[in-house]
């Protein structure tokens, strides 16, 4: 059996939360530790050049605060050189010819036509044009490594879906077969793959909520954690029961405490039987508090020390460079810029 290459990335909008985690971390660590032995050793890029079309990001030492975040959230909840390569996507300048050379295989029109695009153009009045060709750029992150399966959240899939045609596109254009058309590769458990904002239980939990107890951050202080799962919105009936369609707010809620403990919702419905929802958040404060204590440990003492993350950055340039090199050279010769072989 052929072994299969995993890719994925993480925005450095700040540090990961509980949708990032339970969506798609899990899922990184578990094929970095190795579960799944015919998948190679997966590549995961904190990808600092899509943040640039985020109308929130703030550029310069901001920017570069999130960066050693992320890589250090990463690194503290048991991601590093030893079991995966990770690094910064601005470092591998690959990305950017390959993004150039696949916006001849996609039509603005498809891209237009995107739900993320669309989205946030409802919310800006004169979009960049970075956030229209947003998912050629992470097309070209994806193919770069030649990879066959993307570890996401659901919201992601329609960009994987267009890698695969335009990895398609491409492949019939210069009769090869260069490009895998690879496949999104959601949670195992349906209720993580899209985990709800705990202000606006109809919308996504995001790191760009402006409302910043929507989301809880992975080395959030334990009364920060109390404070946003007190004020998370529930509705007026106070039993805990789990029902998605009639009351969102606390199903979320226990759709959290499920991924975090492996609780069924039955199991927790019996053991706050009879039990207010007031009281069951502050029950669900304290197991999210000691569940998240040692990522918050291990991200303190990793993140007070720079030199060692530029190092593990660095170490991570240095080996999916040649990849993307390789590939890119190959990707010469099929246009015809270099002679083929
Ligand atoms: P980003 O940075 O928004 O999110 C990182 C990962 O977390 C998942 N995720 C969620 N999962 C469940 N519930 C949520 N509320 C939730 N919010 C986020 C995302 O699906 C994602 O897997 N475009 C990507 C970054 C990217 C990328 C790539 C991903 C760039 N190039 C190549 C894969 C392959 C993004 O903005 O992710």
């Amino acid at each position: 059996m052929l072994t299969k290459r995993v890719f994925s990335g993480i925005q450095p909008t700040g540090i990961p939360h509980l949708g990032n985690y339970f969506g798609a971390l899990v899922q990184w660590t578990e094929l970095a530790r190795g579960r799944h032995k015919h998948f190679e050793r997966p590549i995961f890029a904190i990808v600092d050049v899509h943040a640039y079309t985020s109308r929130f990001v703030k550029f310069g030492r901001p920017l570069y605060t999130s960066i050693l975040d992320t890589a250090a959230s990463l690194l503290a909840i048991g991601l590093g050189p030893e079991n995966c390569i990770l690094f910064r996507q601005s470092d591998i300048l690959e990305h950017y010819y390959l993004d150039n050379v696949l916006d001849n295989f996609v039509t603005t029109a498809r891209l237009a036509r995107m739900t993320q695009y669309r989205e946030k153009m409802g919310e800006q009045e004169s979009p960049a044009n970075g956030l229209l060709t947003y998912p050629v750029l992470q097309a070209a992150d994806i193919l770069l490594y030649r990879s066959n399966l993307v570890p996401v959240g659901e919201d992601q899939r329609q960009h994987i879906e267009l890698t695969r045609d335009i990895a398609r596109k491409f492949n019939e254009t210069t009769q090869s077969r260069l490009f895998p058309e690879p496949e999104a590769l959601l949670s195992g458990s349906l209720h993580a793959r899209r985990i709800k904002s705990l202000r606006e239980p109809a919308r996504k939990m995001s790191k760009s909520d402006l409302d910043n107890k929507s989301f809880i951050e992975l080395v959030e202080e334990p009364e920060v954690i109390l404070e946003k799962v007190k004020k998370a919105k529930t509705d007026c009936e106070s039993r805990v029961f789990y029902d998605a369609e009639k009351r969102p707010g606390i199903s979320n809620l226990m759709r959290i405490h499920h991924l975090a403990t492996g609780q069924s919702f039955e199991d927790i419905e019996h053991e706050f039987a009879g039990v207010e929802s007031s009281k069951y958040k502050l029950a669900l404060a304290e197991i999210l508090i000691d569940k998240f204590r040692p990522v918050r440990e291990e991200f303190k003492r990793i993140r007070a020390d720079r030199a060692y993350l530029e190092a593990t950055l660095a170490a991570g340039r240095e080996q999916a460079g040649p990849l993307a090199a390789e590939t890119v050279l190959e990707v010469k010769r099929l246009l015809g810029s270099l002679e083929a072989r």
